[in-house]
């Protein structure tokens, strides 16, 4: 008889965003006029930039011509596309990192989940909370942790609290931990790191011989010019870091697939036996046997990205869904709550009013404003009494909602 995978049975029900949409969608489906705002998953509305779109255009017209077709492409990525990649987004920033350390992928999601397939079974995994569900998830698959809590918090996993009192800048574990899951600009509470902080972080992990995984998906959304956009432009980093970077929501690529990986090649973990091994073998490895790469297509695009009209266009993207964070954080501060995040990150983290559970918020908007947003609680126990709202919109809409919201929170 053929068996399943049981750590899958220690999951909550559903993925968190399709429990939304399904709540949504069954709300819709009983009020088939209402004219619901989605402000919850982070999931950009603009149009792709132009000079993307031109390179992709031009890219299919390259496949229709047996000289200029394109099979396999490299599994790690083009070297077109990830020299532009080394020199822009981390040689420009002092980070030295080389073409061939980037792997190109199809999304940061599907990397910050396969990359536990390369680390052993008995690290201590760490955590901050509330976290982008993903790394906790792929972590119950993998078989890294036991069951979960009444809180949904799960055995074996280091939980680091993330509250208004520390700033949202979880503190450096007193005990030792072997991989920390950092994200700045941080989902879901839009907060970000200095560089001190990040300093700290990594001379804890070199310290104790621990790897960070950092999350910089958000990264074009910092506005403070001292904030650091790469863990690589901290020293030691690149002893002890893996960065995850994405094009969905700089420009626009959320449906068109495409992200990178950073792996730098002097960075090492235990064998069972002792030795030091490179992690960038392993997952060159890894991604040689399990991926195919990237469409050349997609590359193509991701490459005008680098040109200097795909550089003023993503800019202008960034800015649009940042105007829209500012009218997001002012409407609800002046209509009295609590809000964070939304200056250097396209998230607003709101603390619910009148002891409203995260749930408990979510269904009132739903229902009496039809404006959905995402219950903090669905990024953790410590996420509870807080709520999430996407700034991903188009003006209207998100002037609409806070109209709605505002209006609703003074009866
Ligand atoms: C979110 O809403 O948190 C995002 O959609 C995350 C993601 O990009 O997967």
């Amino acid at each position: 008889m053929a068996t399943v995978n049981d750590n899958y049975l220690k999951l909550k029900a559903g993925y968190l965003f399709p429990e939304i949409a399904r709540r949504v969608n069954a709300f819709a489906q009983a009020n088939p006029d209402a004219k619901i705002i989605r402000l919850g998953i982070g999931d950009v509305t603009e149009p792709l930039p132009e000079a993307c779109r031109t390179a992709m255009i031009k890219a299919v017209e390259e496949m229709s011509d047996r000289s200029t077709f394109k099979g396999y492409g490299p599994e790690q990525g083009y070297a077109w596309l990830r020299e532009k990649i080394a020199v822009q987004d981390f040689q420009a920033r002092g980070a030295a990192i080389e073409a061939d350390e980037i792997f190109i992928s199809d999304g940061s999601k599907c990397d910050t989940g396969n990359i536990l397939e390369i680390f052993g079974k008995n690290n201590v995994i760490a955590v901050t909370d509330p976290v982008y569900p993903v790394y906790v998830d792929t972590n119950v698959m993998a078989g890294n942790t036991g069951e979960a809590n009444e809180k949904g918090e799960f055995e074996g996993l280091v939980y680091l609290p993330v509250t208004a009192d520390n700033n949202f800048t979880a503190e450096i574990p007193s005990h030792k931990v072997d991989l920390i899951y950092l994200c700045f600009p941080n989902n879901p509470t839009g907060a970000s790191a200095t560089k001190k902080h990040l300093q700290a972080w990594v001379n804890y992990a070199k310290a104790n011989g621990s790897i960070i995984f950092f999350d910089a998906a958000y990264e074009a959304y910092i506005t403070d010019p001292t904030l650091p956009h790469s863990i690589y432009e901290i020293e030691g980093a690149r002893d002890c870091a893996i960065e995850f970077r994405s094009f969905s929501k700089n420009a626009g690529f959320t449906g068109t697939r495409c992200a990178l990986t950073v792996v730098p090649k002097n960075l090492t973990a235990k064998a069972a036996d002792g030795s030091d091994v490179e992690l960038w073998k392993l997952w060159n490895r890894r991604q040689s046997t399990k991926f195919n790469g990237v469409s050349y297509i997609v590359q193509r695009g991701v490459e005008a990205v680098y040109s200097e009209a795909g550089q003023v266009q993503i800019k202008a993207l960034v800015s649009f869904y940042l105007e829209n964070a500012k009218i997001i954080r002012e409407q609800l501060t002046n209509a009295g709550l609590s809000v964070y995040g939304g200056v250097n990150a396209p998230y607003v983290w709101v603390k619910t009013p009148n002891g409203l559970s995260s749930w408990e918020f979510f269904d009132k908007l739903l229902q009496t404003v039809k404006v959905v947003g995402t219950p903090g609680s669905g990024f953790g126990a410590a996420g509870e009494g807080y709520f999430r709202i996407s700034a991903f919109n188009s003006r209207e809409n998100v002037e609409e909602a806070m109209k709605r919201i505002t209006e609703e929170l003074k009866v």
